[in-house]
C-alpha cells in the first residue's frame, strides 16, 4: 500500500510517541515507507555524480511533513554534497541552506537548485558548437592543472576536452556558465581512463598478461577502444541534453522558485544568526570512509575548481580525512566520550594513525554539531543521519558517538530509528581498516 505524503506526520508522531515509551530504536524501512517516487528520475537529482549521496527517500519523509518544517521556512544542511536536501526542501516548498568543504559539491548544489530558461540553455549549446569549431588546441597550449593528465586521459581527449572548456569560458552569464561547467565535469570522468566504477581514480588495468583474467577485464578494454576515437564534444551534449530534460522536469513539480543559498565551507563555521533556522537534515561523513576530495580530483582539476597544490589545502578542511603526518598522533587525543575513548587507546596501540583519524574525527564533528545546535530554533529538530563502521577491525559505534555529542550539545534525543540500507555508493572496500556500512540510523534530536 502507497503511504501518502500527508500521512508522515501522523506516523513521525507514532513514532515519537513509541520512543518516548521505551527508548529503543524503530526499525524501519525508507525505500518502502516513501515508495510512490522514482528518485533516480526526479527533478534534477542526477545532474552530477558525488560519492556516499544520501537515500532521498529519507529528506522526502521530514520535508513533506509540517510536524517538521512549514512552507518557507529554512531548512539547513551543513554537509549538503551534492544537494540531495537542499534540493527535496526546494521541491517541498523551503528555503535551503547548504555548506560543504568541496568546491565541487558546492557548484553541484548551487546549480542542481537553481533555474534556467530553458530555450537559453538550448541557444547556448549551438553557440558553443560554433565557437569550439573556431577554436584551435595544440599540445602546447597551457592545459587545466589536473593531477596526473597525461596518466589519466588520452591525448586526443585531452585536447577535445580541452577546446570545450575554452568554449564554456566565453559564456558571460556565471549562472549559465556554471551550469555547462557542471556538465562538462560531469563528463571528464566518463572520457578518462578512471575506473567508472570506483569512487577515487583507479586506473582500468589493462595490456598485463594476467588482468585478462580481472572480471572488468573486456569492459575495460571495449572502454579504451570507445575513447580512441570519441567524439567528447558529442558525449558532452548528450550529457547536457539530459540535465536540460531535468530542468523542465524541476520546473513540473514546483514553479515556485524557494531560495537555496550555499553559505559556507565549513561546517564549523556557518555564518548565519544564532537560532536562525526550523530544520537540520544532514548526512555527515564518517572517519575515513571516503576520500571526498581524491574521488573528486580530476573533476577539480578539469573545472578548475581546485590546481594541484590546493587539494591538499582541501583534504585538510575534510572531517574524517586520512592523511596526517606522524608528528600529528605522537599522542593520542581525548575526545570525552569515555566509551570512545576506551576503544580508542587500545586501537592506538596497534595503529596510531587509525585512532587518531578517528578521534580527530569526532573533535572535529563536535565542533560542527556544536555549531548546528547554535544555528536551530528552539524546539525545532536536527535529523542526523549516521552509521556505525568499523577501526581496524572493531566496531566505532559512530551514530551513537554522535549522538552522545549532540547531547551535550543541548539536543534531545526524541526518536531513533534504523534503516537497513545496504550500503549505497560507499566504496570502502579498498580500505581494509573501514568497512562496509550497513544499517542506517536516523537520529531526531530536539533543541530543548
Ligand atoms: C556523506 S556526504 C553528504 C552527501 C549529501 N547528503 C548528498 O546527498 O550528496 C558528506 C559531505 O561532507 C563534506 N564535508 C567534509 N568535511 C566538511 C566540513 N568541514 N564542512 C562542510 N562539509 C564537509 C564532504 O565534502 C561531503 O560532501
Amino acid at each position: 500500500m502507497k503511504t501518502k505524503a500527508n500521512d508522515f506526520n501522523l506516523i513521525s508522531k507514532r513514532f515519537l510517541e513509541e520512543y518516548s515509551k521505551n527508548q529503543q530504536p524503530i526499525r524501519v524501512n525508507f525505500k518502502e515507507m516513501v515508495d510512490h517516487i522514482k528518485f533516480q528520475d526526479r527533478a534534477t537529482h542526477s545532474i552530477h555524480i558525488y560519492p556516499a549521496k544520501l537515500l532521498p527517500n529519507i529528506p522526502y519523509f521530514f520535508l513533506n511533513n509540517d510536524f517538521f518544517v512549514k512552507d518557507n521556512e529554512f531548512v539547513l544542511d551543513p554537509f549538503s554534497g551534492s544537494g540531495t536536501v537542499l534540493l527535496e526542501s526546494n521541491l517541498a516548498g523551503k528555503n535551503s541552506y547548504g555548506c560543504d568543504s568541496n568546491p565541487l559539491a558546492r557548484l553541484i548544489s548551487k546549480v542542481k537548485t537553481s533555474t534556467y530558461n530553458i530555450s537559453i540553455l538550448k541557444n547556448i549549446i549551438n553557440t558553443l558548437k560554433m565557437e569550439i569549431q573556431n577554436t584551435t588546441v595544440d599540445s602546447n597550449d597551457k592545459f587545466p592543472d589536473v593531477v596526473n593528465i597525461d596518466y589519466w586521459f588520452l591525448p586526443n581527449i585531452k585536447l577535445q576536452l580541452h577546446a570545450i572548456l575554452k568554449a564554456i569560458k566565453t559564456i558571460s552569464d556565471d549562472n549559465y556558465r556554471d551550469f555547462f561547467i557542471l556538465c562538462f565535469s560531469n563528463c571528464v570522468k566518463k572520457v578518462s581512463l578512471a575506473d567508472s566504477r570506483i569512487s577515487v581514480p583507479v586506473k582500468a588495468k589493462l595490456n598485463r598478461e594476467t588482468n585478462n583474467l580481472h572480471p572488468f577485464f573486456d569492459e575495460s578494454k571495449s572502454k579504451l577502444k570507445r575513447l580512441e576515437d570519441l567524439d567528447v564534444f558529442l558525449k558532452f551534449t548528450e550529457i547536457v541534453y539530459d540535465n536540460i530534460k531535468r530542468f523542465e522536469n524541476k520546473v513540473k513539480i514546483n514553479s515556485k522558485s524557494q531560495s537555496t543559498k550555499i553559505i559556507s565551507d565549513d561546517a564549523r563555521k556557518i555564518g548565519i544568526p544564532d537560532e536562525s533556522v526550523d530544520l537540520i537534515i544532514s548526512s555527515p561523513p564518517y572517519a575515513g570512509a571516503q576520500k571526498y576530495i581524491r574521488a573528486c580530483s580530476l573533476n577539480l582539476g578539469w573545472t578548475e575548481l581546485s590546481s594541484k597544490d590546493n587539494l591538499r589545502i582541501l583534504d585538510k578542511k575534510n572531517i574524517g580525512r586520512e592523511n596526517y603526518s606522524k608528528a600529528d598522533y605522537l599522542t593520542l587525543k581525548v575526545t570525552d566520550i569515555v566509551e570512545a575513548d576506551l576503544l580508542l587507546t587500545e586501537i592506538y596501540k596497534i595503529n596510531p594513525l587509525r585512532a587518531h583519524i578517528a578521534a580527530n574525527y569526532l573533535l572535529e564533528m563536535k565542533q560542527a554539531i556544536i555549531e548546528a545546535s547554535r544555528v536551530l530554533k528552539k524546539g525545532k529538530y536536527f535529523i542526523l543521519i549516521a552509521a556505525n563502521n568499523q577501526v581496524c577491525g572493531r566496531e566505532f559505534k559512530t551514530q551513537e558517538y554522535l549522538r552522545m555529542i549532540a547531547e551535550d550539545a543541548g539536543l534531545k534525543t526524541v526518536c531513533r530509528l534504523v534503516d537497513d540500507i545496504k550500503s549505497y555508493g560507499l566504496m570502502t572496500k579498498r580500505n581494509k581498516t573501514a568497512s562496509v556500512i550497513t544499517c542506517e540510523w536516523v537520529l531526531i534530536l530536539k533543541k530543548e
